[in-house]
């Protein structure tokens, strides 16, 4: 067997087309756009890239766009003043803050500054708490978009064994709660699991969220599981490498998404799509 390939740039190249029109259609109406501020703190090679891919998608579906590149050094106190200053502006809708921060700045209490409706990464533990209980409003972007992917597949969710491996805020943690939500039956593994091999070899779905490249075998798939590799590591020949060997989980697969043009397109588009929300749904 040969997997079929989930092919995320197409799937979020789809939804940014249909947030194109839903903009032009507000505009069309005399509504003004949605407004999404990103803030990079200091010049992070990785960060950088990824902001400027998310304004770049932003400017092209027709949203306003506010950039905000600071230095590195800047204090918290700062930080905390502009997220002030934005969650006060009625043209913003979103707020994002790239991650990681650096050491001298506490992630979560900055976080937590952002107001929960203007929170489009979904991170705020309000957010955090609302879809722990059932009631999702604004939702991590690459867990959500997961999901996305998952129903692309046509299968339904419901019942079906889940692994996620690794356990971050970002994407691990949230990637358990939306399965659970999905109604799969879901393990979570991390630094602190034994034996890796056994639940991935019972799984229906995995989903491998680690930045270690190689870590699951191929050999370890059940066979007709879904791949989803959320792993995205610059190896050092700068080919882009997942979490899992593609090429012999692509033998035992029946869906198993590619890196890169897999994940990482979907967390864009669903970040667009979190943004709309927030200014059609909280703040209209
Ligand atoms: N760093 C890595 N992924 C993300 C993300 O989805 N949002 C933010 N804000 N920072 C990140």
């Amino acid at each position: 067997m040969s997997a079929n390939i989930l092919d995320g740039k197409a799937i979020a190249t789809d939804i940014r087309q249909n947030i194109k029109q839903q903009v032009q259609e507000r505009i069309t109406a005399g509504l003004r756009p949605p407004g999404l501020a990103v803030i990079l703190l200091g010049s992070d090679p990785a960060s950088q890239v990824y902001v400027r891919n998310k304004r770049r998608a932003c400017e092209e579906v027709g949203f306003k766009s506010l950039a905000y590149d600071l230095p590195a050094d800047t204090t918290q106190t700062n930080l905390l003043a502009l997220i002030d200053q934005l969650n006060a502006d009625s043209t913003v809708d979103g707020i994002l803050v790239q991650l990681p921060l650096g050491k001298h700045i506490d992630t979560e209490r900055v976080v937590e500054q952002i107001q929960p409706d203007k929170d489009v990464d979904g991170f705020h533990p309000y957010n955090i708490g609302r879809l722990t209980l059932r009631l999702p409003l604004l939702r991590p972007c690459t867990p959500h978009g997961v999901i996305t992917l998952l129903r692309a597949t046509g299968q339904d969710l419901r019942g079906l064994e889940a692994v996620v491996v690794g356990a971050s805020n970002i994407v691990g943690r949230p990637m358990m709660l939306e399965l659970l939500l999905a109604g799969c039956t879901v393990t979570i593994c991390h630094r602190w699991t034994r034996d890796l091999h056994k639940p991935i070899s019972e799984a229906d779905i995995v989903v491998a969220a680690v930045g270690k490249p190689h870590l699951i075998q191929g050999k370890w798939i059940k066979p007709g599981a879904t791949v989803i590799d959320v792993g995205f590591t610059r190896q050092s020949d700068g080919t882009l490498t997942g979490d899992v060997e593609f090429e012999s989980a692509r033998q035992r697969a029946s869906w198993i998404t590619p890196v890169p043009g897999g994940v990482g397109p979907m967390t864009i588009a669903t970040l667009l799509q979190n943004t709309l929300y927030a200014t059609e749904k909280l703040h209209e």
